[in-house]
Parts: structure tokens; sequence; C-alpha cells
């Protein structure tokens, strides 16, 4: 029986299936709808395991070559990723930070314990001047977590203070005296970090008091403030903030991660997985669609208008330590299967442009779903830093309807944007473990121009890159795909992302 959705098409992926799928579909290039922000592909970096010291930051003695202090390879990639936005300094870690620790001579600076990730200690080393000049560097917008969960209102108004005062106040001259002139922008301010969990174990009324008084002293003209929003599926947070604190910010987070097992107790492999996880690991993925439209109602409710965006703040797979590190590092491998992860959660935050406004991915360098992994002076791209590549033509375009018709066993994800230069691109994620799939998508409302693609794949479902075979997996040139009249046909290899420009 044919079946008509939105985008994606979900069924079993181990259903009795032919050798290969056909897939229609029908995109309306005449009703473009909202913007896709650029925030939208986002990325966070926690002061973690090697996610910062070591994977960004090796300092300016380091044999490995840098730019004060900054990884070189790092940061190369990164610029050519055209990072729009990082968030710093966690996560959990926020919840402990305490910025003084983090400026001045760094050789001066505490040596304090990450509670949250392995007791490791700490040295400060990357702090306030670190975070904001990286970011600088890689030309990325900046967005901060204040500590709610161990600080105080005052602390986190005389960071702010410190970062963005241009007055002669004494936090101000405090900043130049340890080399920074002008003032910082934040862009985004986040009021706190799973005050849920980690930050505080709060009940969502005392979180939303909290945070009001906050807002009240850190808020700052041209900062987005957002705060810490549901864990999941925890609509009653949603609904106590907007009804009761939705004036004191702009933006409400939610934090969603995919385990193939569903259990935090065993997650599952990153790599060496079968086919019945690769297909577990996409039907977890698929619930925070299912959390944004029920987020988002609740929403609604309170501001039919869309004043106030959600920021998907932390999402990507976590699946069991890479045996053999410290198990509070979260470190990982990163396979073709993330790549598509990182496709399915672009096409889903693109399909709710209108209320998604940013996304950060957990996590940016060597923690959990990372685009960079290094070891020492190595380095490589993972397939996942490839996905974000092949997405960047979708930043600030408009997202297009699209609307699917399959049968039982296929499992197609397609989104479709128009670029204020014309150009179309689509986004095609084939999720089949073994089975090619044509996607036939009839063209209504204007002419697609000239066809050209990209193409994501590997030869088996947890095919990765390492150090000694970096290009595993990586974008190649794709040329399956025709115009039929007014219909786009594009034959999917399986367990791929396609991503076809016309224009
Ligand atoms: O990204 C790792 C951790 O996951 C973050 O520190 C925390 O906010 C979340 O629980």
């Amino acid at each position: 029986m044919k079946r008509v959705v939105p985008g994606l098409l979900a069924a079993a992926l181990l259903a009795a299936s032919p050798a290969s799928a056909e897939v229609r579909g029908v995109v309306r290039l005449d009703q473009p709808g909202a913007r896709v922000n650029p925030d939208v592909h986002g990325q966070f970096m926690e002061q973690l395991g090697s996610g910062i010291t070591g994977g960004i930051w090796v300092g300016e003695g380091s044999e490995i070559p840098n730019t004060r202090g900054f990884r070189n390879d790092v940061v190369g990639a990164l610029k050519a990723l055209e990072v729009p936005v990082v968030r710093w300094p966690g996560g959990c870690y926020a919840d402990t930070y305490h910025w003084r620790d983090g400026i001045g001579a760094r050789a001066a600076r505490p040596v304090t314990l990450n509670r949250w990730w392995g007791n490791s200690p700490e040295d400060n080393a990357f702090g306030t001047h670190e975070f904001f000049d990286f970011a600088e560097l890689i030309g990325a917008k900046t967005y901060l977590s204040l500590n709610m969960g161990s600080g105080t209102p005052a602390e986190a108004a005389q960071w702010v203070e410190y970062i963005t005062s241009d007055g002669g106040s004494t936090l101000a001259q405090a900043r130049r005296a340890n080399g920074r002139e002008r003032p910082w922008k934040i862009d985004y301010l986040g009021l706190g970090n799973e005050p849920w969990g980690c930050g505080g174990r709060m009940r969502a009324s005392y979180y939303t008091d909290l945070m009001r008084q906050y807002a009240g002293f850190v808020a700052t003209p041209g900062t987005v403030t957002v705060a810490a929003g549901p864990n999941a599926e925890d609509y009653d947070w949603t609904r106590t903030l907007m009804r009761d604190g939705r004036e004191s910010f702009d933006q409400l987070s939610l934090h969603y991660y995919t385990l193939p097992t569903g259990d935090w107790a065993r997650k599952g492999a990153s790599i060496g997985f079968d086919v019945a996880e690769w297909s577990a690991t996409f039907d977890q993925a698929y619930r925070i669609e299912a959390m944004i439209r029920g987020h988002d109602a609740v929403m609604d409710e309170y501001d039919p208008e869309g004043r106030v965006g959600l920021a998907v703040d932390e999402w990507g797979a976590w699946y069991d330590p890479t045996p053999g590190t410290v198990a509070g590092h979260l470190q990982q491998q990163n396979s073709l299967r993330d790549a598509l992860l990182a496709a399915v959660h672009f096409n889903i935050f693109h399909r709710h442009a209108d209320r998604v406004r940013m996304s950060n991915i957990a996590q940016m360098v060597n923690v959990l779903q990372a685009l960079i992994l290094t070891d020492g002076g190595r380095m490589t791209l993972t397939p996942t830093y490839h996905a974000f590549m092949m997405y960047k033509p979708f930043r600030n375009a408009a997202v297009l309807p699209v609307t699917l018709e399959a049968d039982e066993g296929d499992r197609v994800d397609v989104t479709a944007a128009r670029g204020d230069d014309g150009v179309v691109h689509f986004a095609l994620v084939n999720l089949d473990p073994t089975r090619p799939t044509t996607v036939r998508l009839a063209l209504e409302g204007g002419r697609p121009g000239r066809l050209s693609g990209q193409v994501l794949t590997g030869p088996r479902i947890d095919t990765h890159n390492t150090f000694s075979d970096p290009g595993a997996v990586a974008p190649a040139a794709f040329r399956d795909m025709r115009m039929q009249g007014d219909v786009l046909v594009v034959s999917l290899p399986a367990r791929s992302l396609v991503v076809v420009r016309a224009g």
C-alpha cells in the first residue's frame, strides 16, 4: 500500500524487499517556506577529554603547527566549513566553570578537576580569551553557556561585563590588561545547561524563576538569550518555561542524543554493529522529529507568532566509548552511519525551519559525534564533517515543500531548498543498508537548471576514516540523475547521501 508523507518515508528496514526500490514524490518549486537559519549547522565544544585540549588547543610551545596555540590543521578544516556558531564551555562542564579560573597569565591559572568528565585535571589554559580568539580565527559566532548550577548571578553578570564592556570599568580594564582592547560580541547567551540534570537537578518551576532572575542581570542588547529547555520528550518543562518565563528569553534549547539501543547502560558500538543496530539507530534518531513537533505545539500555545526559537543545542549519536579510552572522555569512532544520521537531522531541522533557529552538534572535535578526530599531530575528517560540508548550500535557503509516496520497506528522506540565486538544492538520504533506490520527484511550479551532484557512501555500513586511510568516506561527484520531462530521477546507492544542485 502506498503512503504519502512529507519528506520522510520510514518503515522497517529489515522487511523482505526486492533488490532495488522506487520512491515517487512531488516538490513545489514555487512555494518557498521558512529559510534555513545558517546557525542550524552549528557546533558545540566542551572542556571534555581531548575535545579542546589536544584537539583544538595545543599551546604556543607545541611541536604541532599552530597559530597562537590553536592547531593549524583543525583551524583550516573548520574555516573551510565556515562554522556558523560554536557553543562553549559546556555542557555539564559549564555548571562547574568559574570564568576567573581561565583568565590572566596561563602559568598562574589554577588546576581544577573536571567533575563530570573523568575527574580529569583541567589546567584552564583555554579560557575566555582563547575561546573568543578561536571563534574569531574560524569566523564563527559565539555561544556562551553561563554557570547557573554552581555559580551566582553576580559572577555571570561580571563575566558578561568583562567580555562586552567598552567602558572604563575595572572589569573592562582587566580584559584590556589581559590582552584584549576591544570588547567581544556574545552572539548567544545560554542561561544554564540541563538544569534538570547535571546543571542543578532543578524542577521546571524553580529553574524558570532562577532563569528570570539571571536574565535580568545578564541580558544584553544584540545578544540572543537561550533558556535551558527540555530533555527529549519533557513537554511539561517546555510548558512551564513558556507559560511563566517566555518574556525572559529568545530561544529555548532542546537536548536529544541518539543511542542505537536506547539504553544508557549499553548504548551500542560506534563501529562493528550489524544491520539491525543500523536500523535501530535511525528509529531512535527520528524520535527527534516528533519531539520538535510536540515542543513546537506547546510553544505555539503561548507564542503563536513564533517569536521564540527552538535551539537544538546538543544532538548527535552517543555510543559506548572506544575500547581502551577513558570512559568519561566520550571518545567514539565516526562512520558512514553518522554522516547519514547528521543528514537526517538536517532534513528534520529544515522541515521545521520556522521554529528551529539554531543547532549545535555534540561535539566539534574528538568527543561524541565529532567532525574531526585527532591523535597527537595527526588529524582526520570524519564522515560527519563531509555531511556538514555537503549541506552548506542549504544555509539561508528557503525550504520547499516535499511530499513522498512509497511502499512499506522504503526508507528515504528528501528535503529541498531554494537560494536567493534561484538555485535549488535537493538532499536525498537512502537509509536502506543494502538496496539502491530510485527517487522520482515531480518538480511543480518551475523549471530547474543544469544538474550536478555529490554523493557520500561507502562499501560497508560502518565504513570510517582512519589516520592511515582518511579518505575511506569522502564526497564524490554524482551523475546518476536526469530530468525526464518535469520529473527529476535520482538513483541513490544503498546507504548514501546525495546532494543535487539544480541551477
Ligand atoms: O555532550 C556531552 C554532555 O551531554 C553534555 O555535557 C551535557 O549537557 C549532556 O548531558
